[in-house]
C-alpha cells in the first residue's frame, strides 16, 4: 500500500515511516500541507496520515483540499492531533476525515487502525470474484466485524447470524474450494477477519477429510469463524504493538480465550463444539498450551484442529513484528513443533486440506 505522512514533527515521519516501511508499505513523507499536495496526484496515496497543526496551511484546510481531487474523494485520511475537544474531533469527521488519532499516539494503536483501514479497501478487490465467492467474504467480513462490536457492547455473538455466514461460506467453498478466500486476503493486513476467514474455510475442509459428519463439519466451521473472537477485547495497543511484549502484556492477550467463551456461552444455541474449540484453540496435547494447561484426551479433537488451523492461518499473515511465512514455511513451522501438535492430524491437514484447489466436493451443508 501506498501512504502518505504528512507531520512537521521529523521525528514522527521518521518513525512512523519506519514501521510502515517495515511492514512492507511505500512511504511517502511530507512536512507541510503545501509540500503533501504539491506530492499527492504523483504519489495517489491508498492512505494519508494527516498532522493538523503544522505551518503554512493545518490539516484541516490540507484535508479539505485533498477531497477536491477526483481520485482522492475516498481515500482514508486519518487525522492525528492533540485537539481532545469532542467537536473539534466531530468538525473534522465532517469535514472528510476518516479517523481520528490523539497525539501522543501509541504506535499499536496507530497501526492497527491503520491495517482496519487498509483492510477496509479489500472490498473493491472481491468485487472482481465470482458473485458467490464475494458474497460469502463480505459475510463474513461484516459476521466478524459485527460479532466484535457486539461484545465490545457486552452483547453475545449473533448464533442466526454467525449460521447464515457460516452457511454462505460452506456453500462458496463447496463450489469453488478454498484457494480464493487465500488470494481474496492475500492483501489484507493483520485483523481478525483475516484470521477468521482463512481457519473457518480451513476447518471446514479439515472437517471433512477427518471424516466428522456433515452437521459436526457445519459447527467446526462455525467454530473458526469464532474461537478468536475474544480478540476483539484485546487492545489494539497490545495486538499491534512492535516492540517486545512484557510478560503483563502477554497475559492480557491470552485473556482472549476468556472473553471468547464468557460471550459465547451467553448464546444459548451456540453448538458445544464451538466453545470448545474457543476454549481450546491454544492447548497443545503435550501440555505446553493454555490457558489450562490441558494435555492428552482432555485436548479434544476439534481443539487439536483448531491450534492447527490457527497456527497455519497466523504464520501466514504479515505481523507487526515479522513478514508472512510462505504456506511452506508455515507447514514446516507446524511439523517442526510436532510434539505440540496432533501429529496424525497435522499428516492429515497436509495434504491435500490446504491445497484442495477445486475439488468437486458434494454439498455437505445443511
Ligand atoms: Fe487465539
Amino acid at each position: 500500500m501506498r501512504i502518505l505522512i504528512v507531520d512537521d514533527d521529523p521525528d514522527i515521519r521518521t518513525l512512523l515511516g519506519f514501521h510502515l516501511k517495515k511492514l512492507g508499505h511505500s512511504v511517502l513523507a511530507a512536512a507541510d500541507g503545501y509540500s503533501a499536495l504539491n506530492k499527492i496526484l504523483q504519489f495517489i496515496p491508498d492512505i494519508v496520515l494527516l498532522d493538523i497543526e503544522m505551518p503554512g496551511i493545518n490539516g484541516i484546510e490540507t484535508l479539505k483540499r485533498i477531497r477536491t481531487f477526483d481520485a482522492l474523494k475516498n481515500t482514508p485520511v486519518i487525522m492525528i492531533s492533540a485537539h481532545c475537544e469532542q467537536k473539534y474531533i466531530i468538525d473534522t469527521i465532517k469535514e472528510g476525515a476518516s479517523d481520528y488519532i490523539l497525539k501522543p499516539f501509541n504506535m499499536g494503536l496507530l497501526l492497527g487502525k491503520i491495517n482496519t483501514w487498509i483492510n477496509s479497501l479489500l472490498k473493491e478487490s472481491w468485487k472482481g470474484f465470482e458473485p458467490q465467492q464475494t458474497q460469502a467474504l463480505n459475510i463474513g467480513k461484516s459476521l466478524v466485524e459485527l460479532s466484535s462490536k457486539l461484545i465490545e457492547n457486552g452483547k453475545p455473538p449473533s448464533y442466526s447470524d454467525t449460521h447464515i455466514a457460516t452457511k454462505v461460506l460452506i456453500d462458496a467453498v463447496d463450489r469453488y474450494g478454498n484457494l480464493f478466500i487465500y488470494s481474496a486476503l492475500d492483501d489484507g493486513e493483520d485483523s481478525l477477519f483475516v484470521h477468521t476467514l482463512k481457519s473457518a474455510s480451513l476447518l471446514y475442509l479439515f472437517a471433512i477429510k477427518i471424516g466428522f459428519n456433515e452437521q459436526e463439519c457445519f459447527d467446526m466451521t462455525m467454530g473458526g469463524l469464532l474461537y478468536d473472537i475474544g480478540k476483539a477485547l484485546v487492545p489494539f495497543a497490545l495486538t499491534f504493538k512492535p516492540g517486545k511484549l512484557e510478560d503483563g502484556e502477554l497475559v492480557e492477550i491470552r485473556k482472549h480465550v476468556s472473553y471468547g467463551v464468557e460471550f459465547l456461552q451467553r448464546e444459548p444455541n451456540m453448538p458445544s463444539v464451538v466453545l470448545d474449540m474457543c476454549r481450546g484453540h491454544h492447548e497443545r496435547p503435550d501440555g505446553s498450551g493454555y490457558p489450562n494447561g490441558l494435555r492428552d484426551a482432555d485436548v479434544t479433537t476439534p481443539m487439536r484442529m483448531a491450534a492447527i488451523t490457527d497456527t497455519y492461518s497466523a504464520l501466514t499473515i504479515k505481523k507487526v513484528y515479522r513478514a508472512a511465512y510462505t504456506s511452506n514455511e508455515a507447514f514446516n513451522i507446524i511439523l517442526d513443533s510436532e510434539k505440540a501438535f496432533d501429529k496424525d492430524l497435522v499428516r492429515n491437514f497436509i495434504t491435500p486440506v490446504a491445497f484442495d484447489k477445486t475439488k468437486n466436493s458434494p454439498h455437505f451443508y445443511i
